[in-house]
This record gives C-alpha cells, structure tokens and sequence, in this order.
C-alpha cells in the first residue's frame, strides 16, 4: 500500500516535469540532454564556457542529422528537439527548472561548487541529481540544504544509444526523490536501475577492474591491443574490446574512476602504470586521437 502510494507520487512527480537543466555540455551532458528533448522536456543546457556550450549543440544537432540521414526522423522533429534546448552560459536560465542534473568534472569540489551555486537559484524542493560515476552522493547531498532532494543517475557513454541508467540512493535521500529519478528515467525512455551509494556503484566496479587488467595484459606483453580486444568480442561476446572501451570512455575518466576504487577497496584496484603514463601523455583516448588505439588525431 505504501509502495503503491510512493509510486503514485513518483509518477505524478515525473510527469509534473516540464523543464530540466543539464550543467555541463560534455559528452555526456550533451547525451543527457539530447534524450531529455527527445521524450518531450525541455533543457536549459549550462557550460561556464561558451566554446564547451557550442561543441556540445554540434555534437548534439551532428547525432540528429545522422538519425534524419537514415530516415529515422523527419527534418521537422529534429528542428523540434533542437528547439527544446537552450542553450546558456549563465547558471541563473537554471532558475524555473523542474529538475537539475549536473555532468560536469568528476571532481568532489567542482562538483560540491555547482550543487550549492544550483541550489541558491532554484526552489528549495527542486531535486538535484548527479551524473557522476564513482564520487558518494551521500558526500554531494551534505553540501545543500534539504539533502533529501539529492539522488544521482549514472548514465552511459554513448547516452543516446545505451539504455542503462544507475540510479543511486544516497543515505539522505527520500523515497520520493528516488522514486521520481527512477520515473524520469523510464520517461526519457532509460531503463533504470537503483544501487546504493558505494564506490562505483555496480557498473564500474566491475567494468574498470576488467579495463585495468587489459592494460596490466599489454604492458606485460601478453597480446597486442588488437587481439586482447578480439578476445572479449569474440570469446565473451562484448560489444567493443576493453582497450576499445577505455578509449571510448576516456583515459583520465578510467584513471579517476580507479584511484576513487583503489582507495576505497585496496590493492586489487591499483591503477596499471602504463595507464597512468597514457594520460601523463595526452593520450587520452577517443577525445585526444589516440589511446591504445589510433582515433586518426596522432
Ligand atoms: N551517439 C549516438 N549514437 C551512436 C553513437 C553516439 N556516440 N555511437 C554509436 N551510435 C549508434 C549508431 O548510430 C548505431 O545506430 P543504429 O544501429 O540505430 O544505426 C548504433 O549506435 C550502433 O553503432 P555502430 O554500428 O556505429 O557501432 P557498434 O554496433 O559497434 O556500436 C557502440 C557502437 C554502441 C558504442 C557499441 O560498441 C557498444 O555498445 N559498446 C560498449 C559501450 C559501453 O560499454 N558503454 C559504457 C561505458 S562505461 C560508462 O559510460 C560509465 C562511465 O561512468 C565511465
């Protein structure tokens, strides 16, 4: 009975959002954007740079032209999309929004700045989420008043094909707000799934020790880049090789994500060396050209 009166108010709670806002333009900002106009919502889309701001409408208006080239829709629903984000530079257009999600750096202070800046411009029961992939909720909630409206949604690279989001109850966290998360979820058409607030969640807890030991593989010289990643393609099924993925996700991302789970679980979370050299390089995957693979940037 109770359940049920929660999953009432969560619906009605989910359905009564009409305006989200996404800080960080990013590519997963922008990928959290794009599927939030996709299902109906309109998005206020904040980066404190405009050069960011601009790469992430591109990107976002390049992944539509694709859909419209392959006619799975008409230049008029991408025009429709398009218009249901604004795009700003100034953290005040946040002010009418029904629901904020931040993506910005996964850093604990940079992410602490723009939870408690969001929290003096929006009303006091507007749920705040974090995008972020290892760092406590429980810790984000402790810097805004009501800490009961936080939640986080970890969403996955690419957002808007992966139909994953891991949504975390942090210790503060209401039924409620959990319940209206999980709701938007299904809304943007995301299949969600809660975990509660522990170093990594489930996902990367499991997928970062996979990625770490592929590079421990290479660097001891047990098989090329290439055929460790046709080992998991073709002998488990993966889509994409784990030196694939940690390029896709980005090495500093992978590196970050370890030294969060190294220092909450130990050893068997030590960062491979040559990762840390990687990102020492610049090679950073995907987003710099080249990582364990060439991306045709150098
Ligand atoms: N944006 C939008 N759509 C994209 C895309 C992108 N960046 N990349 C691929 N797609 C679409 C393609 O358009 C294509 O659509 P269609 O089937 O409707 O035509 C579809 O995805 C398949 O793409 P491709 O045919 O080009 O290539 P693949 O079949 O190899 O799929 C992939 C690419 C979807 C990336 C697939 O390899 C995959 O699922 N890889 C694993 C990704 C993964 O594990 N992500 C999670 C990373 S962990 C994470 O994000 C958590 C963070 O905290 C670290």
């Amino acid at each position: 009975m109770e359940r049920d009166s929660n999953e009432h108010l969560a619906r009605d709670g989910a359905a009564a959002i009409v305006t989200i806002g996404v800080v960080g333009a990013g590519t997963m900002g922008g990928g959290i954007a794009q599927v939030a106009a996709r299902a109906g919502l309109d998005v206020v889309l904040i980066d404190q740079s405009e050069s960011w701001l601009d790469r992430g409408l591109v990107a976002i208006t390049a992944d539509l032209e694709r859909l419209v080239t392959k006619e799975r829709i008409t230049d008029e629903r991408r025009d429709q999309i398009l218009a249901r984000i604004e795009g700003s530079t100034r953290i005040e257009h946040l002010a009418a929004c029904d629901l904020v999600i931040e993506a910005v750096n996964e850093s604990l202070p940079t992410k602490i700045e723009v939870f408690t800046s969001v929290s003096d411009i929006v009303a006091p029961e507007v749920i705040l989420v974090s995008n972020t992939s290892s760092i406590s909720i429980t810790a984000l909630a402790g810097s805004v008043a009501n800490p009961e409206r936080v939640a986080g949604m970890h969403f996955f690279n690419p957002v808007p094909v992966m139909k994953l989001v891991e949504v975390i109850r942090g210790l503060q966290s209401s039924d409620e707000t959990v319940a209206t998360v999980m709701a938007l979820a299904e809304r943007i058409d995301k299949t969600p799934v809660q975990v509660a607030d522990a170093p990594g969640f489930v996902a990367n807890r499991l997928l970062l020790p996979m990625i770490n030991e592929a590079i421990f593989c290479l660097s001891e010289g047990v098989a090329t880049a290439e055929d460790i990643d046709r080992v998991m393609r073709l002998g488990a099924s993966h889509p994409m090789g784990p030196l694939a993925l940690a390029d896709l996700i980005g090495l500093d991302v992978c590196l970050g994500i370890l030294e969060v789970l190294h220092g909450e679980f130990g050893d068997k979370y030590r960062p491979a060396p040559m990762l840390r050299q990687m990102v020492a390089a610049g090679r950073l995957g995907r987003k710099s050209g080249a990582g364990f693979h060439d991306h045709g940037g150098g």
